[in-house]
C-alpha cells in the first residue's frame, strides 16, 4: 500500500498475505522528509487492517540485525503494539575451503570419514526405491517443512547436493543451490561465487554420529575443489531446528566469515485505532499466476 499526503506519495509498505493465517510484513519505508509525522505508524496500521480483512490472524516481520532501519524500524512496530523482538533465524556465510577443513578436522567427523562402508554421499541421482526412501523421510515429523530432493529437483544444483545413503538407502540429504544475490549474500561473497545450502535432513535413527556434518563435509569439499577455496557458502537456519542453530553456533560459528541473527517481530489482530487521517492510501496488488 502507498501512503498519499496532498497528492504525492509519502510513504510506501509491501508484505504477503498468501492464503495462511499470517501475513508477513516485508519492508516499511516513509520519504525522509516526511518522517516522524505520523505518516509510518498509519500506514502500518492501514497494512495491518488490509492484512486481518483478507484472514490474517497474525503479523510478522523478519530483519536482519544490522539492518540500517533498525531502531526505528522496532520503535514504530513497538507504537504499534507489536511484540519485543525475538530471534527468529541464523545466516552463516563462510569460506568453502575453510569450512571444509575445520569440518574434517572434527574428531567425529574424521573418524566417520575413515569408515566410509556404512554411510555414503553421493551426488543427487534417485531411482524408484530412493525417491520411495526420500518419501518416507520426508513423513518423519523431523522432516516438518522440508521439501526434498524430488520437489527440489529444479532448484538444486547437483554438484553441491549430496544423498546421504547407508548401506545404500537413501537415510538423508544436503541440498543446495547457486545464491540469489540477497543483501546477505552479496555482503558476505565480496565478488567470489557463492551456494546457499538450503535443507538437511538425517533420519533421527542415525542421529549423534556425526553424519550430517560429514555430509556438508563433502559438500564443500566439493564446493572448494570445483569454484575455489575463497568461494562462499551460505545457510540458513531458525528455532525450528534447535539441533542445527546449537550445531550453528557450537560448531560452525567459530570458522565462519559472518554470522547474522535474523530477528523477527509479531503482532496479533488488527489495531484499535488507525492513526492519521489526512492521508489516502493507495492498494496494489501483484498476483500470482
Ligand atoms: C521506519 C519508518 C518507516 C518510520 O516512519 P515514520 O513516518 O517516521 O514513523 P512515525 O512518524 O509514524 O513514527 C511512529 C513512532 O515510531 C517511532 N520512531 C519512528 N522513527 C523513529 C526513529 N528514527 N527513532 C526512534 N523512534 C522512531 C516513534 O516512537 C514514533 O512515534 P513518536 O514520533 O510519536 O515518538 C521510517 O523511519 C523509514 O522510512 N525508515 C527508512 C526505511 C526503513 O528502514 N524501514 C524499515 C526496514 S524495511
Amino acid at each position: 500500500m502507498g501512503a498519499i499526503a496532498g497528492g504525492r506519495p509519502v510513504g510506501l509498505v509491501f508484505g504477503t498475505c498468501e492464503g495462511g493465517a499470517e501475513a508477513e510484513l516485508l519492508s516499511v519505508a516513509v520519504a525522509p522528509p516526511e518522517r516522524r509525522r505520523g505518516i509510518g505508524l498509519a500506514l502500518l496500521r492501514a497494512w495491518q487492517v488490509e492484512a486481518a480483512r483478507r484472514g490474517a490472524a497474525t503479523m510478522i516481520a523478519r530483519y536482519n540485525e544490522t539492518t540500517s532501519g533498525r531502531a526505528a524500524f522496532e520503535a514504530l512496530t513497538g507504537r504499534a503494539a507489536w511484540s519485543a523482538p525475538v530471534e527468529d533465524g541464523l545466516i552463516v556465510a563462510g569460506r568453502a575451503g575453510a569450512m571444509a577443513e575445520a569440518a574434517g578436522a572434527w574428531r567425529t567427523i574424521s573418524d566417520r570419514l575413515s569408515r566410509s562402508d556404512l554411510y555414503d554421499y553421493a551426488s543427487v541421482e534417485l531411482s524408484e526405491a530412493d525417491v520411495a526412501a526420500v518419501e518416507a523421510c520426508l513423513a518423519q515429523p523431523a522432516a516438518a517443512g522440508m521439501m526434498g530432493p524430488v520437489a527440489l529437483a529444479q532448484t538444486i544444483a547437483p554438484a553441491f547436493s549430496t544423498l546421504i545413503r547407508r548401506q545404500g538407502a537413501v537415510v538423508g540429504w544436503v541440498l543446495a543451490a547457486e545464491a540469489e544475490s540477497s543483501d546477505a549474500t552479496e555482503q558476505a561473497k565480496g565478488g567470489e561465487p557463492a551456494i546457499r545450502y538450503l535443507e538437511a535432513f538425517l533420519d533421527p535413527a542415525y542421529w549423534h554420529s556425526g553424519v550430517t556434518i560429514g555430509a556438508y563435509h563433502y559438500c564443500y569439499a566439493r564446493q572448494a575443489a570445483l569454484l575455489g577455496r575463497d568461494s562462499v557458502a551460505v545457510y540458513y537456519t531458525n528455532p525450528t531446528r534447535p539441533r542445527m542453530v546449537a550445531i550453528t553456533r557450537r560448531r560452525f560459528a567459530p570458522i565462519a566469515d559472518r554470522i547474522e541473527t535474523i530477528l523477527a517481530v509479531r503482532c496479533a489482530g488488527v489495531p484499535l485505532r488507525t492513526g492519521t487521517t489526512n492521508l489516502d492510501f493507495a492498494h496494489y496488488e501483484r498476483k500470482h499466476p
